[in-house]
């Protein structure tokens, strides 16, 4: 299997809103491959949840091409993009997105009930994922009923039930306090270990440094800093 996920290629971006354009990106270029931890930081305002969306193929380059284990995106139908986002790609937000009206458990299986994957199999799969990041015993409980950093443990339990190859966090630990930011990251050394790509947004410059390296977006370029 290829080592490399996804590749960015000459990737311009802008925005055209209300008769201004707003040109984020001027031509990056860079490449994320199988148990890679890379922290992605910037200003506010620079671009990195845009190019998490792009990354998630939920947002298309003005110019420039975003390969898919090989495949140029721009080549791929919207089905098609459904279905890579859906198997490949897990997308951990700042603001969770849980669904308040179900509970921990089906919160997680959800990915799988989109999927139409069997449920017995994934009900035993979501408790094991739970019971590893320290949530099982929150089964029941509603998003509401739950911290932050729990909440947080169940979107990441979210992400992993489908065993996905990318997994993208927008700021996954901003609202957190920093013994759970720090155990946010050890689970995502974990999947890094599952030789799964993860790249994570961040203004957390101890957790950024504890990364394979950082890409610093600054004036719609990218750089490649150690961690
Ligand atoms: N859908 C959009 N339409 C117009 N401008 C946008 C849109 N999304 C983002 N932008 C602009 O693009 C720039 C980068 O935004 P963003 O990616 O959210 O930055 P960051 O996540 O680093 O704070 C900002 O100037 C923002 O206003
Ligand atoms: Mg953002």
């Amino acid at each position: 299997m290829s080592k490399k996920i996804i590749e960015i290629k000459n990737v311009y971006k802008k925005f055209i809103h209300q008769n201004n354009s707003i040109e984020v990106f001027k031509n990056l270029s860079f490449s994320l491959k199988r148990g890679e931890l890379v922290a992605l930081t910037g200003p506010s305002g620079s671009g990195k949840s845009t190019l998490l969306h792009m990354l998630a193929l939920l947002e298309r380059p003005s110019k420039g091409n975003i390969f898919f284990f090989g495949k140029d995106s721009e080549k791929l139908k919207e089905n098609e993009k459904d279905n890579l986002r859906r198997s490949s790609i897990s997308i951990i937000f700042q603001d969770n997105n849980l669904l308040n009206d179900f509970n921990v458990l089906e919160n997680v299986l959800m990915p799988m009930v989109i999927k139409n994957g069997n449920l017995k199999e994934s009900k035993s799969k979501a408790y094991q994922i739970l019971k590893e990041l320290k949530i099982k015993d929150r089964s029941n409980h509603y998003p509401n009923q739950l911290s932050g950093g729990e909440q947080q443990r169940v979107a990441i339990a979210r992400s992993l039930i489908t065993e996905s190859d990318l997994i993208l966090a927008d700021e996954p630990t901003g609202n957190l306090d920093y013994k759970t930011s720090v155990e946010i990251f050890s689970l995502f050394t974990k999947f890094k270990k599952l030789n799964k790509a993860i790249i994570f947004a961040t203004h957390n410059r101890d957790l950024a440094k504890k990364s394979d390296y950082i890409l610093r977006i600054s004036q719609g370029n990218i750089k490649r800093y150690n961690g």
